[in-house]
């Protein structure tokens, strides 16, 4: 495995990976590797020749009042993680070389980005969707892979490939769980041993909504109180939304029908945790 910590280097790189005709599949990543990001790399490996796992925490992703200061950095485990699943290359540039000084252009998606994280993160996606384009661009993969647990995230990235024509595919793959169902994140290693037991209601109560649905409750109010209720039961958590939104816009529904995404995020402490599943009810 090799680690590239600049952009003229991974474009060297790629350049010889195309000319001997070798597919490309990337993983954009945060680094402070997990299952989740593993579960990508092991999709990637399965449909592409060389696999490329990018690690740079993003800084105009965060807010000014989030975590870009803490959100953990450790290359070295990060590398021995990366290897074990068969990572090719990491691409670890700087924030130098990606944001160089007079930096002035982003990108920014008028649909799936208002409601709920768009919501509570202004700037957030706009940031995502310009480091995520860059990233394309130097990497140039046939394949980016995006985990369900940010769905939106995912969601937006397709639309903006469509949108802006870039040729590449881009596949969604389903969130990883661990004890109790909580949905692996770099930032459940924030959560204190009583946060972390009490985080576990995030996927509990995704699952009753879900058997609701089963039991032919459509009224999208209702579920919402109940995912509520269950949350609101944990003294340790803070709602900072729930809600049930269609799959092709991301906007609120009254009524379930046709595919639905029922979305959360919540803080613990200060650890602002999301997570969500889709239905397709006929
Ligand atoms: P990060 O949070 O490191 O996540 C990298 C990728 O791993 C994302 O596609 C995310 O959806 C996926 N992922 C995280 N947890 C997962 C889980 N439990 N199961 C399945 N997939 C999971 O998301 C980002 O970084 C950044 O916004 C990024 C896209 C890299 C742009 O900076």
């Amino acid at each position: 495995m090799k680690t590239i910590e600049n952009i003229s280097r991974m474009t060297t790189f790629v350049k010889m990976m195309k000319k001997e005709g070798r597919s490309i599949g990337l993983v954009p990543t945060m680094g402070c590797l997990h299952e989740g990001h593993m579960s990508l790399v092991r999709a990637a490996k399965k449909h592409t020749d060389v696999v490329v796992m990018s690690i740079f925490v993003n800084p105009i992703q965060f807010g000014p009042k989030e975590d870009f200061e803490k959100y953990p950095r450790d290359l070295k485990r990060d590398e021995e993680l990366a290897r074990d699943a068969g990572v090719d290359v990491i691409f670890y540039p700087s924030l130098k070389d990606m944001y160089p000084e007079g930096y002035a252009t982003y990108v920014t998606i008028e649909a799936l980005t208002k409601n709920l994280c768009g919501g509570s993160r202004p700037g957030h996606f706009s940031g995502v969707a310009t480091v995520v384009t860059k990233l394309f661009n130097i990497v140039k993969p046939n394949i980016a892979y995006f985990g369900q647990k940010d769905m939106q995230q995912a969601l937006m990235i397709k639309k903006m490939a469509a949108d802006l024509n870039m040729d590449l595919e881009v596949k969604i793959m389903p969130t990883v769980r661990g004890k109790g169902g909580l949905a692996m994140s770099s930032r459940n290693m924030y959560l204190s041993e009583t946060e972390s037991k009490d985080a576990v209601i995030l996927h509990q109560s995704l699952k009753q909504a879900e058997s609701l649905i089963k039991g032919q409750e459509r009224d999208a109010k209702k579920i919402i109180k109940t995912i509520e209720d269950m949350i609101k039961s944990k003294p340790t958590a803070k709602i900072d939304y729930v809600a049930i939104v269609d799959t092709k816009e991301l906007r609120d529904v009254k009524t379930i029908s046709g595919e639905i995404m029922i979305a959360l995020a919540v803080f613990f402490g200060n650890t602002r945790l999301i997570d969500n599943i889709t239905i397709a009810v006929k």
